[in-house]
């Protein structure tokens, strides 16, 4: 079979794995597989596709990015882009795509589906916010970005008995600021899965300090939801598929300014931003990249198509595109509730 295989959406720590995985498997199937450059752009237009060899994949089990590239290229907004897709699908002789991404670059994979195309996702974002799958490619990367962060400015909160705020990623989904925080130790978390009054992360500050804690750590995810930070609606821009650019709200500075003025509390922000994408995926992130790579291609050769190779529990289960796309998987309240205990 000629596999194809791409990477869409923004880049994760583990994408690299994912793709080795998936080509290696070919190769021990007896496949060709097909790399298609920078998501679904690669297969637009004239198209960007290459056969890839054992040397393409051979030392990258490490790195961050992707050898392949990524976009946010939407073909779903235009016909004549679906019809570009499917005929460079044929046009390149392509039998199975193995699509490595998160809910947009899924959502094109999901129409090609239903347009009879074979296509297998692989789950992909640091947001971890894909439904039907506990994991996500990239996620315990970036978890582990946040709490090696906290440990740092930890030292430097308590030498000179400040409050930090740290701005991390995750779109409309709190995993990252829970997971970070609670890895991290995060005095309060800030989600938008839960929306609270900055009164009560300032009283909560306040308290910790009269009883000798001088100083505190509070993680604030980026799409958090707070009467005086600006709202999503009011932010212009957007990319292809819609969502807008979280990082303009600034929410760690205005949460930050907030807690000084009300506290009397130095207060100190730091955004973490594309830190939490960038760099060498952990070992876990890895493992999983490297079993649902393989996995993708063993589906496609049992003819289960149109599934996510979807992780449940320590398995892996084929479950329907459509159904893991389109609405988002939100924190566990439990969760939540376990990092406040520690507050
Ligand atoms: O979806 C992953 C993500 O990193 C989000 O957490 C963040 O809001 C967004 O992408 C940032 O996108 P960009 O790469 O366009 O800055």
């Amino acid at each position: 079979m000629r596999i194809g295989v791409l990477t869409g959406g923004g880049d994760a720590p583990g994408l690299n794995a994912a793709i080795r995985a998936v080509v290696r498997r070919c190769f021990d199937r007896g496949d060709q597989p097909i790399g298609i450059r920078n998501g679904w752009a690669g297969l637009l237009g004239k198209g960007d596709v290459r056969v890839l060899t054992p040397p393409d994949v051979s030392g990258i089990l490490h790195l961050g990015g992707t050898i392949l590239g990524t976009s946010r290229t939407n073909p779903l907004k235009s016909q004549a882009e679906i019809e570009q897709l499917t005929g460079n699908i044929a046009a390149f002789g392509l039998d199975a795509i193995a699509v490595i991404g998160g809910d947009d670059t899924l959502s094109v994979a999901c129409r090609l589906d239903e347009l009879g195309i074979r296509v297998v996702g692989i789950p992909k974002t640091v947001d971890n916010d894909l439904s039907e799958t506990d994991y996500c490619i990239g996620f315990d990367s970036a978890a582990g970005v946040v709490a090696e962060a906290l440990d740092r400015l930890h030292t430097t909160a308590s030498a000179h008995h400040r409050v930090l705020v740290a701005e991390v990623m995750g779109r409309d989904a709190g995993w990252v600021a829970v997971f970070g925080g609670l890895a991290g130790g995060a005095d309060f978390i800030l989600i938008p899965e839960v929306p609270v009054d900055i009164d009560r992360v300032c009283e909560h500050i306040q308290r910790r300090f009269a009883l000798g804690k001088e100083f505190s750590i509070i993680v604030v995810a980026e799409g958090v939801v707070m009467r005086e930070v600006v709202s999503k609606e009011a932010i212009r821009e957007v990319d292809e598929f819609g969502h807008v650019r979280l990082d303009r709200r600034g929410v760690g500075e205005t949460l930050s300014r907030i807690i000084e003025d009300r506290t009397g509390l130095e207060t100190r922000v730091t955004v973490l931003g594309h830190l939490q994408r960038g760099g060498s995926p952990s070992a876990f992130d890895r493992v999983w990249a490297t079993r649902l790579g393989v996995a993708a291609v063993d589906f496609i050769h049992a003819g289960t198509y149109g599934v996510l190779v979807a992780v449940r529990g320590n398995r892996i289960e084929p479950v329907p595109i459509r159904d893991a796309i389109g609405r988002m998987k939100q924190v566990d309240p439990s969760l939540y509730q376990l990092a406040e205990i520690f507050y």
